[in-house]
């Protein structure tokens, strides 16, 4: 087989063969197919789709790529969540302790910035001294001695979704459902848990703009975790506005130890009692939601949660005095507060374009080697629906780099829009699956 000969056959519109698969994903992941031969099958992939066969190959086949995780030594039910990546989205920080401290260990490996959306890896670096990558080893240790442990990708588990998720984002393939299916699900199915949470956003600051095309994602991915043997659900929800009030990492770091510090007001908290409950729900520790939402509740107001937060932070080399004294996270020289020029009612923000200006600010990357700038960040103070007067403030940047400071403050402005009208609310769950 030859590379050249699968991207003609992609290209042409052909269906490949699970061996056809296996050769173009062992073949990149060791090194024996170059990016640019990649990029272009990718592309090819990208515009003329794979089919489930294909997708079902492509996940088994990076799922294999490198070792799949046991924990027999953890005699909890090992549960995970994943988002397929958001604006403002820092619900790992808060759910993953609420729902350790709730019976379930949770094993979580997450990813970085990718386009205009966040990383949560990114967010915990934040904390001065926050290690992400550790050995299998040290990841086994963590999560036996806290409950969960927080890592990136390493050179073991999912190898091939760390080379091509980096590829993807540098080639305009991230937003198909057969990748991002198989980018999420190998990477979660390898890593030993016994359920599943999916948090599918759809809307301006999802990869998937539209509700169907959500939904189809979430049902496929749901698919395939079943089909290997996994409890598996998915909650549909709004990304059409920021998540919270704040995006940027260490801002959004804050923010999550805020909640977990029993500050469970607004829409960002809201989703981390959804999503976190229903982690107890796949993992067995109880059959009702409501149950598991007030199991939640109960374990952020008495601060055993934010103890275990605490806790996995010290276990992973960080300082967990950011807990306590937020102000030990990165912060920003300057700051500008950006005002309505009209009065009315908050009818839009623009979640992808708030999500890009961070980035342009230094806080994501546009290659994979730039270095972050933890401290550059947006405070959303008006969100959609709210009602504001002209003269009053609707956002504050924070920021180090005064170089693009006037652009990206117009830009922050023009992503708000102004109605007379109230907007009719949206829920922020639109269904679970
Ligand atoms: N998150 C992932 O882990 N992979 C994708 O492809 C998109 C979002």
């Amino acid at each position: 087989m030859r590379p050249q000969d699968l991207i003609e056959k992609k290209r042409d519109g052909f269906v490949h063969t699970p061996e056809e698969i296996a050769f173009l994903i062992r073949g990149y992941t060791h090194d024996e197919i170059p990016d640019y031969q990649m990029s272009a099958w990718l592309m090819a992939a990208f515009l003329r789709g794979l089919d489930e066969n294909e997708t079902r190959a492509l996940v088994e086949e990076m799922l294999h790529s490198g070792e799949v995780l046991a924990h027999p030594d953890v005699p909890l039910p090992k549960v995970d969540k994943h988002s397929t990546g958001g604006v403002g989205d820092k619900t790992s920080l808060v759910i993953a302790p609420a729902a350790a401290a709730c019976g379930v260990a949770v094993p979580m490996i997450s990813g970085r910035a990718l386009a205009h959306t966040g990383g949560t890896l990114d967010k915990l670096e934040s904390i001065p001294g926050f290690r992400t990558a550790l050995s299998l080893d040290e990841f086994r240790s963590v999560l036996k001695r806290c409950g969960l442990a927080l890592i990136g990708q390493t050179r073991e588990i999912a190898p091939a979704d760390r080379k091509l998720y980096a590829l993807r984002d540098l080639t305009a393939t991230v937003p198909h459902p057969s990748f991002m299916c198989a980018s999420i699900m190998s990477k979660k199915m390898a890593e030993g848990i016994d359920g599943l949470v999916l948090d599918v956003k759809f809307g301006a600051g999802a990869f998937m703009k539209e509700f169907d095309d959500a939904r189809s994602l979430a049902a496929t991915m749901i698919d395939v975790g079943r089909k290997l043997g996994k409890r598996v659900s998915a909650l549909l929800t709004d990304m059409n506005q920021p998540l919270g009030r704040w995006v940027g990492n260490a801002v959004e770091t804050r923010e999550a130890i805020s909640v977990l510090h029993g500050n469970l007001k607004g829409d960002f908290a809201e989703l981390c009692i959804e999503l976190s409950a229903h982690m107890l729900v796949v993992g067995g520790v109880t059959q009702d939601p409501d149950n598991a939402r007030r199991s939640i509740r109960g374990a952020i107001e008495s601060g055993e949660a934010l103890e275990r937060f605490r806790r996995v932070i010290k276990a992973q080399g960080g300082d967990a005095g950011v807990c306590d004294e937020p102000d030990r996270l990165p912060g920003a020289k300057h700051s500008r507060v950006i005002i309505a020029e009209r009065s009315g009612y908050v009818d839009e923000i623009a979640a992808d374009e708030i999500g890009r200006i961070v980035m342009d600010w230094g806080g994501g990357r546009r290659r994979l080697e730039d270095a972050i700038d933890y401290g550059a960040g947006v405070e959303l103070h008006a969100k959609r629906g709210d009602r504001v007067d002209r003269g009053e403030p609707l956002a504050t940047a924070y920021y180090n780099d005064e170089g693009p400071a006037d652009a990206l403050c117009n830009r922050l402005q023009a992503a708000y829009r102004i109605a007379e009208d109230e907007p009719v609310a949206r829920p922020l769950v639109r269904e679970v699956l």
